[in-house]
């Protein structure tokens, strides 16, 4: 079986940016972050203790999109 290599980016709504598929994540200077697993979720409300990645924190702060 192949494997779609396609990655998509989804947008919770409220919540973070779900990132699937085989991506290079990098820092700002270009250092690469490792990734671990084939679905990773990126912060988008800015409060997260381990950015890129989300760790949960946008439900407590009740971070809202405007998504539906
Ligand atoms: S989106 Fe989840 S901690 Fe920021």
């Amino acid at each position: 079986m192949i494997e779609d290599e396609t990655p998509t980016i989804v947008a919770c709504p409220d919540g973070p940016l779900l990132v699937r598929g085989r991506v290079e994540l990098t820092r700002p200077d270009g250092t690469p972050i490792e990734q671990r697993r084939r679905t990773v979720a990126l912060c988008r409300c800015g409060l997260s203790m381990i950015k890129p990645f989300c760790d949960g924190s946008h439900k407590s702060s009740h971070f809202r999109t405007g998504d539906e």
